[in-house]
């Protein structure tokens, strides 16, 4: 399909632009490739194509690449420094490379002119997008089609948008949905913007979530003696059995205290299911602390510790555990475990 210019032509998850010279702008899913080099043949006719840019290397656009530069062998391909690494990795098939420069132009002939804008992380660490000249045209790769998944590196997606509005944009050319135009345009600039304040709202969140799970109330006793004490010293609480509440979005607070008794030497897995939702990036050094009671073997609290340190959170101390019900002691040395940390929270 024609979409631009004379020059623009939309193939499937694919777009060929023609100047003087042709560019294919990211190729096919695995199943799409034959229908690709098809119509690329089509609407090339006999002419060569030059080259192949992949805006990222995720296979959804990138398998079809094999395919084409076996139609296609001289095409060069133009991606990221990490794009043509990860390419290489990906398929075993030689190829002529160009690495892509931030902002730098590849002019194509007959007025039509690429401009390559780095955007790392957007979605993949290789990604670019890709910007025609003369008709406006920005081939925006993930932007503009996916949203929440583009948002766990907010900053990215800040730093993209602002060096993207300075651009005249007539029409965005997104990898997976429709082509953008007038109006449009502004109310995908608005969406984002509309997700970054909502994740800068989350930033601002002081709140700090105490997750559990207990079979005969123990475990959650030692919760609540936490949360009466963190509470004292000025935090903000949010408390959840995690065995009678749904799910809270956990990458919303700036600390998780985790507790689960010890069960068939394992932890609880309704809490563990909850903390596998952690996101590393967002989560990162974030701090945290586990406990719970447990009778012989002791592995639940460990191994929720575990798990949060391999999510890259920063544990505030080793797994605080009673054995069996709490004594007195136990309970004034927890009081104290929970009003340390409220302290290094401030
Ligand atoms: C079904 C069941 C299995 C348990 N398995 C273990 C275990 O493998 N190792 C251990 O140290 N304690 C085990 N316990 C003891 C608990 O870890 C814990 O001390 C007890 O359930 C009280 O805490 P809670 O009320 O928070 O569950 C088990 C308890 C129950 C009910």
């Amino acid at each position: 399909m024609q979409v631009s210019e004379n020059i623009i032509y939309h193939i499937g998850s694919a777009y060929l632009v023609i100047g003087g010279k042709a560019a294919l702008i990211d190729t096919a899913p695995r199943g799409g490739e034959d229908a690709l080099v098809r119509d690329i043949a089509e609407i090339l006719s006999g002419r060569p194509l030059d080259y192949v840019i992949l805006n990222h290397t995720e296979p959804n656009r990138s398998y079809g690449l094999s395919a084409v530069l076996e139609s296609y062998p001289d095409a060069e391909v133009i991606a990221t420094v990490a794009g043509i690494r990860n390419l290489k990795e990906m398929y075993s098939r030689p190829f002529r490379e160009q690495a892509a420069k931030d902002n730098a132009l590849l002019k194509l002939g007959n007025g039509a002119v690429l401009r390559f804008i780095i955007t790392p992380n957007l979605s993949w660490p290789d990604s670019m997008v890709t910007y025609e000249e003369n008709s406006g045209t920005l081939f925006s790769c993930d932007l503009f089609s996916e949203g929440e998944n583009l948002m766990t590196y907010p900053d990215y997606v800040e730093n993209a948008l602002k060096r993207l509005s300075e651009l005249k944009i007539t029409a965005v050319m997104p990898a997976d949905s429709d082509v953008l135009r007038g109006a449009d345009i502004q109310t995908a600039f608005d969406f984002y913007g509309g997700l970054l304040d909502k994740y800068r709202e989350w930033e601002k969140n002081k709140t700090v979530l105490i997750l559990y799970s207990s079979h005969y109330g123990v475990t959650r006793e030692m919760a609540e003696c936490i949360r009466a004490e963190m509470e004292d010293a000025g935090v903000t609480i949010k408390i959840c059995d995690a065995d009678k509440n749904d799910a809270p979005d956990i990458n919303t607070f700036s600390a998780i205290i985790a507790g689960t008794g010890t069960y068939e030497r394992g932890a609880a897995e309704s809490v563990t299911r909850v903390l596998c939702g952690v996101n590393a990036v967002l989560m990162r050094h974030k701090p945290f602390f586990t406990f719970g009671s447990h009778g012989w073997s002791g592995e639940g609290a460990n191994i929720l510790h575990s798990l949060l340190v391999s999510f890259g959170m920063k544990p505030f101390s080793k797994p605080f555990t009673s054995i069996f019900n709490m004594s007195d002691e136990t309970r004034e040395r927890l009081t104290r475990h929970a009003h340390k940390f409220a302290e290094t929270l401030k």
